[in-house]
């Protein structure tokens, strides 16, 4: 089969044919249709996950899937050939830019009806980030003030969303071509971060989602109010300045989950939730792909249609 891979950490990535994965009892194999990217692809790729997250050569690439169901593991009861589905696999059985990947059951839902293979491929891992950190760490409440790094990410332009939809208060910050998109998507405040300091014009909040570290990180300290919480993405540790705001601070690492990917299916049947697409890009173009992801001004999501 058709995938793309790469045969060591920092080298390009390469449309190579493969083995298609082998099917587990859990698992079901997929016929890809659309895969996206992430951040994270590329921060595996050049070798500074290592010690994290061991990989073999030759990897596939990508983290997000929309498809069919074409073969279903002895021991599957939730899913059938035939049905289509969309997942962020753990990543330890196959990658998902290729034209099959193996995913256990637990880690699949079934693909919101109404929108299309590539918009639910651009869905699960962002998806499940913004839900995680808003819902799951950042037990965000209806009425409470929720600053959003980076609103026109592809974290961030769903974590919007769900703030809203949780009844929130939503500021976020992006750069002046944005301001206009992170607006539509519900944002009651934005911060144009070339114009203003978020931490100048932003204060007493219940809760700042950080995806960028850094300097932002450490100002987004003093925006919280007293008991708060800071929960960032980025894997850095401030407990100490955690302590010395008197706010409660979380950082995680997103984690697969079939239920939760049901449950924002629900969100996009109900049109409360919309995926956010900057570009496509045919698999033979996966490479390029990450390198536009790489320049850090993607809106939304980028796409690679493998079918
Ligand atoms: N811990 C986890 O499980 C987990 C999961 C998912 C993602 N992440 C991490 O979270 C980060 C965000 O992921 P993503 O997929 O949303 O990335 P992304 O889509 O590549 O983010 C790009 C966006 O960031 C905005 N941006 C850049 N600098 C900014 C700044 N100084 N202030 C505000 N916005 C800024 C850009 O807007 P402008 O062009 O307007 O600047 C652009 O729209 C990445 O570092 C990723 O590795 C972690």
């Amino acid at each position: 089969m058709k995938a793309a891979i790469i045969r060591g950490y920092g080298k390009e990535v390469e449309i190579a044919d493969i083995a298609k994965p082998d099917l587990l009892e859990d698992s079901v194999l997929i016929e890809v249709h659309s895969a996206s990217i992430n951040p994270i692809d590329n921060i595996i790729r050049a070798g500074y996950m290592k010690d994290y997250i061991p990989i073999s050569f030759p990897f596939t690439m990508g983290y997000d899937v929309s498809g069919v169901v074409v073969e279903v593991g002895s021991k599957v009861s939730h899913f059938k050939k035939g049905d289509e589905v969309y997942s962020r696999p753990t990543g330890n059985l196959a990658g998902t830019i290729a034209e099959y990947t193996v995913v256990n059951e637990k880690e699949i839902a079934l693909k919101p009806a109404n929108i299309t293979h590539k918009e639910a491929a651009s869905i699960p891992l962002v998806g499940l980030t913004a839900w995680q950190a808003l819902v799951t760490r950042g037990k965000l409440q209806k009425g409470q003030k929720v600053l959003i790094h980076a609103g026109s990410g592809g974290v961030g332009t769903l974590a919007i969303q769900m703030a809203k939809q949780l009844g929130a208060y939503v500021a976020s910050t992006t750069s002046t071509t944005n301001v206009d998109l992170v607006k539509q998507l519900g944002a009651d405040e934005v911060v144009d971060y070339k114009k203003q300091n978020f931490e100048d014009v932003i204060s007493d909040y219940d809760l700042v989602i950080d995806m960028m570290g850094g300097e932002i990180l450490e100002q987004s300290f003093k925006v919280l109010k007293k008991g708060g919480t800071l929960i960032s993405i980025k894997g850095q540790d401030t407990k100490e300045l955690a302590k010395e705001y008197d706010v409660q601070f979380d950082s995680f690492f997103m984690w697969p989950s079939g239920e939760m990917l049901t449950q924002l299916a629900q969100f996009i049947s109900d049109g409360v939730l919309k995926p956010v697409i900057d570009r496509n890009y045919t698999i033979d173009k996966t490479q390029e792909a990450y390198d536009y992801l790489q320049t850090g001004r993607v809106k939304g999501k980028v796409v690679i249609a493998v079918k």
